[in-house]
């Protein structure tokens, strides 16, 4: 079985982190975000297409110098097709019911599971579906039974017709491909709606799911993973520092400083003398100084977070020279 993974989008809202780094290649805690997709998938699972276009060349990279154990084809759009352009532009290397993914989340759905779903409701594909409190920042979705009926693309509040949400995982039959008009087109607002006929189901889980694409969602799916026990403590360096759990620390220094929860620092990254951080990524070589504060940030690989500064919900990575910054 193949496993398409979407994964060509410029990540604007996780900027400026991502204009260095492809959102796929960003680390939660000890993998990049599309690892933990790739790791997530059934044993039936033999293929895996990357459909990709922003950065291409990092995420070739990455995949030439790392066996995920599973074959892996990149498959480029010259210009960012859509998400359904996309899938439409792999079609040659899809045969036969395949998996598709935003590559931009994470979850605890079972995807086996799903796919004993699909395969009972026989229908041209099956969405998986995420319950909301507050659906107005998302594609929502209302079912007949099992069956979906009806999109709705970001309602305003309290005009939402349900609370269940496109999840962004996905099971297809082949079929689907033919419903995809070539060009710039989005699966959720152009193909969705005009495949309904043949059948969309819907796949309800609980557990846990977040969008990793904002800040925040980024943060969270940190959290959740440091949760359920991913954690690690191997600092290179620990000098009369105050450590807080769950917390992520792979190499990095620690000199007097208050770190945790939530906090993960990567090789390279170092936190000085009377400085507390909570809830933050420092990514490799990333340095806060002496005396600072720094709650809910995202530090890009190599950025350097001045003595003495106080910093709260910001992503920040160094940017030709200079830092650049996200309120
Ligand atoms: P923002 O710019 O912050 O909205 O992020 P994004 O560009 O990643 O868009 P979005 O989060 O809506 O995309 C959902 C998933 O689809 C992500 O995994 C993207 O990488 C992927 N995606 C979005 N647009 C394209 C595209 O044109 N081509 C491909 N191959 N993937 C896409």
């Amino acid at each position: 079985m193949k496993a398409l993974i979407l994964a060509g989008g410029m990540g604007t809202r996780l900027r400026p982190l991502t204009l260095s780094t492809p959102k796929p290649l960003l680390p939660l805690l000890d993998r990049p975000m599309v690892m933990h997709i790739i790791d997530s998938l059934p044993a039936e699972v033999d293929t895996v297409v990357l459909a990709v276009s922003y950065m291409k060349d990092l995420l070739e990279g990455y995949f030439l110098k790392h066996d995920c154990g599973r074959k892996v084809v990149l498959v480029n759009e010259e210009e960012p097709l859509g998400t359904g352009g996309a899938v439409r532009n792999v079609r040659q290397y899809l045969d036969g019911t395949f998996l598709c993914f935003n590559g931009d989340i994470i979850s605890l759905l079972d995807l086996n599971d799903m796919l004993a779903f699909h395969r009972r409701h026989g229908g041209i594909g099956t969405l998986a579906l995420w319950r909301v409190q507050d659906p107005s920042a998302f594609g929502v979705v209302g079912l007949e039974g099992a069956r979906i009926t009806v999109f709705q693309e970001k309602p305003a509040p309290g005009e939402a017709i349900s609370d269940l949400i496109n999840a962004g995982v996905y099971v297809f039959e082949p079929e689907l491909l033919e419903h995809i008009p070539p060009g710039v087109v989005s699966l959720e607002r152009q193909v969705f709606p005009n495949v309904l006929d043949r059948g969309l189901y819907g796949y309800r889980f609980d557990g846990h799911w977040v969008d990793c694409g904002t800040p925040a969602g980024y943060l969270e799916a940190q959290r959740a993973l440091l949760e359920r026990g991913r954690t690690k403590v191997a600092p290179a360096i620990v000098r009369g520092s105050e450590l807080i759990g769950p917390n992520y620390i792979d190499g990095a220094s620690l000199s007097g400083c208050r770190v945790g929860p939530f906090v993960c620092a990567l090789p390279g990254a170092s936190i000085g003398e009377g400085s507390t951080v909570e809830g933050s990524v420092l990514m490799e070589g990333a340095t806060i100084g002496r005396g600072c504060t720094v709650r809910a940030c995202l530090l890009g690989p190599g950025t350097v977070v001045k003595d003495g500064s106080a910093l709260q919900g910001r992503a920040l990575a160094p940017l030709r020279g200079r830092q650049a910054g996200l309120h």
